[in-house]
């Protein structure tokens, strides 16, 4: 068993795509193991996105995470990462496939709706930023 950060982002939440989010993941027979609702600090989001540090489009992505609440969930099942990806599509909604969350809910990459962390590894770093050890499901 696999276990992933999923965001729903500030966008996302704004537009009343949780419920949708979260019911396609149990659908496909995920478990989603920690949940709640907060609004990041810019320096838990450059933590977050510390991989990104530098980049050209660093400064927007902050300000676009920090603008206003998120929902954090730790989604686990088998193959979780990979499986929690391919159902988020393209990180540019432009190029994401018909029938994943970006392919039907966005069409710019600064609103792109959703993170999943990008591997097993990441993951844990991720999971670790957002929910305590008594905070996710055994
Ligand atoms: P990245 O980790 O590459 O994508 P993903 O969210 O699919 O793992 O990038 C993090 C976020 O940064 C991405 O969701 C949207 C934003 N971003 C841009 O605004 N411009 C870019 O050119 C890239 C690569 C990402
Ligand atoms: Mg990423």
């Amino acid at each position: 068993m696999e276990e992933t950060l999923v965001l729903v982002k500030p966008d996302g939440v704004a537009r009343g795509l949780t419920g949708e989010i979260i019911a396609r993941f149990e659908r496909r027979g995920l478990q989603i193991a920690g949940l709640k609702m907060l609004r990041l600090s810019r320096a838990q989001a450059e933590k977050h996105y510390e991989e990104h540090t530098g980049k050209p489009f660093f400064a927007g992505l902050v300000d676009f995470i920090t603008s206003g609440p998120l929902v954090a969930m730790v989604v686990r099942g088998e193959s979780a990462v990979k499986v929690v990806r391919s159902m988020m599509g393209a990180t540019n909604p432009v190029e994401a496939a018909p029938g994943t969350i970006r392919g039907e809910f966005a069409l710019a990459m600064s609103r792109n709706v959703i993170h999943g962390s990008d591997s097993v590894q990441s993951a844990k770093r991720e999971i670790s930023l957002f929910f305590g050890e008594h905070e996710v499901l055994k």
